[in-house]
């Protein structure tokens, strides 16, 4: 890192009164895109998907994250597991598409086969045509390569490391701030609760925006009309922060219908919602009635794509006769998310300005945003 980024990062750690927020390089910068990659992604738990992906034994899902091939694989006892997408032989890409697997994983290079576990079982003509084994070819060591990870509220989580501390230990905080939601059975709303949006922004942005609802009455007149501003609070933990409302008003139907309700949550549901952001990338929406999860995904140190999936309660809630509901409380985040582009775009352009210090937070309306700051700034503490 540059010696003028160093000296600016150490008043990102000051209290919100005085700090100033990260230096514009952290969003302009491909260098630092690529630092934050080791520092704040592979050594913590990132998001890359959700179980959803892979409902069923034997579903294969490739995915690229951080520019590292994955592979997201439902096993036969139906364990989600992830791997490194890429063969122990010659490297080849062993999942290019979506599938569902009959058997196991065989690469299409020279078919050496896995199974669902990562566990390599067939190595054809390996010692010579007709010879599926050598003696120098110890199977029981060449396995895939296992990514650590964790599933929670249907989100899958890596540590690609392998150091970090376990998942549910790592994320005590938001677990017990999620409350019932944490451990409900959560009902994929189907295609219709599904979208995702292109942003040219850095991650950084989308997450920054979502930490904080003072931008609501200019940015949501909609939302602010019936979330007011004054409605709203502000949490800040170690691993999570965000924005809770006091006024959250369930969407119902033509005839007065609802979605119906998480079993188990405490009263302060009634009217309230929480709005974490999960560090690094996940963005969380818990409301009575759905709740829905945001990844971030870095793609480039200036674009950045959100992927939105909506859960809810029950089996009832994802059937056509609520479809209607579902679609409509769809579109209404969608234009509430698309409303946010404008801004996050806009501050990524506003990072060129050479003057910039970081800004100033209002140490009342961006205690979350300087908490988010703050968090990044520490992993660079040694930089
Ligand atoms: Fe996979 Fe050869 S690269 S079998």
């Amino acid at each position: 890192m540059k010696p003028e980024n160093f000296a600016t990062l150490a008043r990102v750690l000051e209290p919100v009164n005085s700090a100033r927020g990260l230096p514009n390089a952290f969003y302009t910068d491909p260098a630092l895109h690529e630092e934050e990659k080791k520092r704040l992604f592979a050594k913590g738990w990132p998001a890359i998907g959700f179980g959803k992906d892979v409902p069923e034994p034997g579903d294969a899902k490739p995915v690229s994250f951080l520019g590292i091939p994955l592979l997201l694989v439902r096993g036969r006892d139906g364990t989600l597991r992830v791997f490194q997408n890429v063969c122990r032989h010659r490297g080849m890409i062993l999942v290019d598409e979506p599938i569902r697997l009959k058997g196991v994983i065989r690469c299409p290079y020279h078919a050496w086969c896995y199974e669902l576990d990562g566990a390599l079982r067939a190595t054809p003509h390996v010692g010579g045509a007709g010879h599926n084994t050598h003696p120098d070819i110890d199977r029981s060591a060449l396995g895939l390569f296992e990514v650590r990870s964790a599933v929670f509220m249907d989100i899958v989580f890596v540590n690609i490391s392998g150091d970090a501390p376990e998942f549910r230990v790592y994320a005590a905080d938001l677990i017990a701030r999620a409350e019932a939601f944490a451990d409900a059975k959560l009902f994929h709303g189907g295609p219709d609760s599904s979208f995702s949006l292109e942003v040219k922004t850095n991650w950084k942005l989308a997450a920054e925006n979502y930490l904080e609802s003072y931008h609501l009455p200019w940015v949501h007149p909609g939302l602010n009309s019936y979330s007011r501003l004054e409605d709203h609070y502000n949490v800040v933990e170690e691993t999570f922060a965000g924005q809770g409302t006091l006024a959250y008003t369930p969407g119902f139907g033509p005839n007065g219908e609802r979605f119906s309700r998480f079993p188990g949550l405490s009263p302060k549901w009634d009217k309230g919602a929480e709005y974490p952001t999960f560090f690094p990338n996940v963005l969380f929406g818990f409301q009575n009635d759905h709740c829905y999860a945001i990844l971030i995904e870095p793609v480039a140190h200036d674009r950045t794509i959100e992927r939105v999936e909506i859960y809810y309660a029950s089996e009832e809630m994802t059937g056509a006769g609520f479809a209607a509901m579902r679609e409509k409380n769809a579109a209404m985040w969608k234009s509430i998310f698309i409303e946010d582009i404008g801004v996050v775009e806009g501050m990524q352009r506003g990072r060129w300005a050479p003057a910039f210090d970081g800004g100033k937070f209002s140490p009342v309306m961006d205690p979350c945003t300087h908490a988010f700051h703050h968090w990044v700034a520490s992993h660079f503490a040694d930089a």
